[in-house]
Order: C-alpha cells, then structure tokens, then sequence
C-alpha cells in the first residue's frame, strides 16, 4: 500500500507527528497479544497515523511493554513511527512499590527513572516526545529545564511538552526550555480550553495542541441528558449534510481551532481511525462551529 503522509509539524523546531494521533490508553482492555498489537501498529500507519500517544502510567504501568514487546518482533517497525510518553503522576501500583500516595512529581530524580523505565518497557533508544502529564505544583522550572537538557544531552528524548497545564505554568517552563505542544482535553462537550487561554496561548506561541478524548470519551454517543443531546443534534445534522459520521464531524469541528490541533484517538478499531483520518478533508464554515459551541454553552454570543 502507497504511504500516506499526514504529518505536520508541532511548532517551529518541534517534531512532525501525524495530524492524527493514536492513543493507547486503553489498550490494557484491547486483549491484545504482541501479534495483534504490532498488525493494529501497522493498520495504524498504512491509514497515515505515525504517532503513538503513551503514558508511562496507561494500563497500571502494563502498556508500554505491550507495545515494545510488538515493536521488538518487527524490526524496522520502530523508525517509521513516533512515540510520545508521560511521566510525572505517580500511582500507588505493584509495579511501583516505592510510590506511598498518589501525586505528582517533576524532580529530576523522578523524570529520569521514570524515562529509563519507558525506554525500557519500550524497547527503544529514544522517546520523540516527552510530556509531563499534569502540573507538579511543587514544580521547579528551572530544574525541570536542566532535566530536559540533560534527557536531550544523552539522546534519549528528542522534545519536550505538557500536559493539562495552565497558561502560567506552560509560560513558566516554556521561557527556560522550548516546548513544543500543550496536550489538553477539549471536545464540542468539553470547551474549557476555549474559555480560559489556553488555545490563544497555543495560537499565539505557535505549539499546536495535541486534543485528548476529542468524542468526551465516547459519551458523545453513548451519553444522554440534555447537553449531550443537543450537541449530538446538532453535530448529527451538519454530519447528515456532509455525508460524513457523527464521529468524522465532531473532530472536524476540534480541527476548525486556528491552533490547529492533532486530535488523538482512543479507539482500537480501524473504522473509528479512518473517520478520524477523513475529518482532515472536512470544511467547516465559522457559523457552523459556533453552531455547535452554541449547542454546547447553551446559549448564543452575547
Ligand atoms: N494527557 C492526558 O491527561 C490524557 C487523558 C486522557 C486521554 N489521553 C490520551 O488521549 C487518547 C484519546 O482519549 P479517549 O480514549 O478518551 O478518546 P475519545 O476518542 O474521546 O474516546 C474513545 C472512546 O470512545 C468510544 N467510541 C464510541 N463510539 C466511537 C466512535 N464512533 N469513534 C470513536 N470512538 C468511539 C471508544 O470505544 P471503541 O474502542 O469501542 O471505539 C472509546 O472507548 C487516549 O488514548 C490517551 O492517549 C490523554
């Protein structure tokens, strides 16, 4: 099969990931042996998704090693895709007996063992992006920064990001080190991030975001109450009108941001990817984005 490139870069300097991401989450529910992971791999990149959204902690610390132990049985599978990884939440886990409470931790002794133990359960040389998961609010930037250089010094993490940041703390850390993208969640039922800086701050530094559970986790279709079914008329009706899926709509409406951002998929099945992949050729005019955030705030413009 011909590949299909869909990437695009995170900012000025920052990698190229795949306009959609694949995230792995729930991959620890997928039942998947390392056979069935590395062919969901390889249908993954034949539909042009290359980025592979990690967490150290995604599976009680289990799903890294699932998808390194694919990747170990494919040689070359490696180099033709990105893997971005999190560290900084701790969980109290068997596979973690030293961890006393659940918090969150950016301390230089903490970020490097937890980035040898990725790259371990990974089996990889490298990680091409790094994220802090959520906001230490004991985080010392400078300490961070010179953490990062050293991960960059020894080659082991190309990039650097956050995850679930405020604007402060992303301007904090971002004047010692570059950043190069804010994961965040935002979804036509989750629109904090257009209300509180988020999005201006990516549009204004340039770092695309990357958007986590861009269905709200699939209550966009299994969910009801009256929020949620507003917003599913109204996405329905402008899916209706284009042909497309419920699905297909709701990331073309996340992808109508100016901050241009890389939805990430949560699903293992081939079809939900594609209608993540055909969004990328929707065209949304401005009056039917805001007919949709007007769904969702319940009410129009001032
Ligand atoms: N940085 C963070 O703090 C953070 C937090 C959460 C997630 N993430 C990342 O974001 C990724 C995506 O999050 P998410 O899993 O919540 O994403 P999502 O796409 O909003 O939700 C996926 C869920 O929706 C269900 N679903 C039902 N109908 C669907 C349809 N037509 N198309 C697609 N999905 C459908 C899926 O089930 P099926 O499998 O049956 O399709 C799956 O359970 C995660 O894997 C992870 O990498 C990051």
């Amino acid at each position: 099969m011909a590949t299909i490139d869909l990437s695009v870069p995170l900012s000025a300097g920052g990698p190229r990931l795949s306009a959609v991401v694949a995230g792995v989450w729930r991959m620890a529910g997928w039942q998947m042996d390392a056979a069935a992971c590395r062919r969901w791999i390889e249908q993954c990149l034949d539909l042009g998704i290359t980025s592979f959204d990690h967490a150290d902690i995604y599976g009680g610390y289990t799903v890294e090693a699932m998808f390194g132990e694919a990747l170990h049985g494919a040689p070359g599978l490696r180099q033709r895709l990105q893997i971005v990884t999190k560290c900084g939440i701790k969980l109290v886990s068997p596979q973690r007996p030293g961890h006393a409470i659940k918090s969150y931790d950016s301390s230089a002794a903490h970020v490097l063992a937890s980035v040898d133990a990725s790259l371990r359960a990974l089996r990889t040389e490298h990680i091409d992006l790094l994220l802090m998961h959520r906001p230490d609010l004991l985080m010392d930037p400078d300490a961070l920064a010179d953490t990062f250089a050293a991960l960059r010094r020894a080659g082991k993490v190309a990039h650097f990001g956050v995850s679930n940041h405020s604007p402060q703390q992303l301007a904090m850390l971002h004047r010692r080190f570059p950043l190069v993208t804010q994961q965040i969640e935002f979804s036509p039922l989750q629109m904090r991030a257009l209300a509180d800086g988020t999005l201006e701050q990516c549009v204004d530094l340039g770092l695309r975001p990357m958007v986590w559970s861009p269905l709200a986790g699939g209550r966009l279709f299994s969910g009801d109450g009256e929020h949620v079914q507003r917003v599913r008329g109204v996405l329905q009706g402008l899916a209706d009108a284009r042909g497309v899926s419920l699905a297909t709509m709701a990331y073309a409406w996340v992808l109508r941001h100016p901050s241009r951002p890389l939805p990430i998929t949560g699903s293992q099945r081939v079809e939900a990817l594609r209608e993540a992949v055909a969004a990328l050729s929707v065209e949304l005019s401005a009056e039917d984005w805001y007919r949709v955030w007007q769904a969702s705030v319940g009410h129009e413009v001032a």
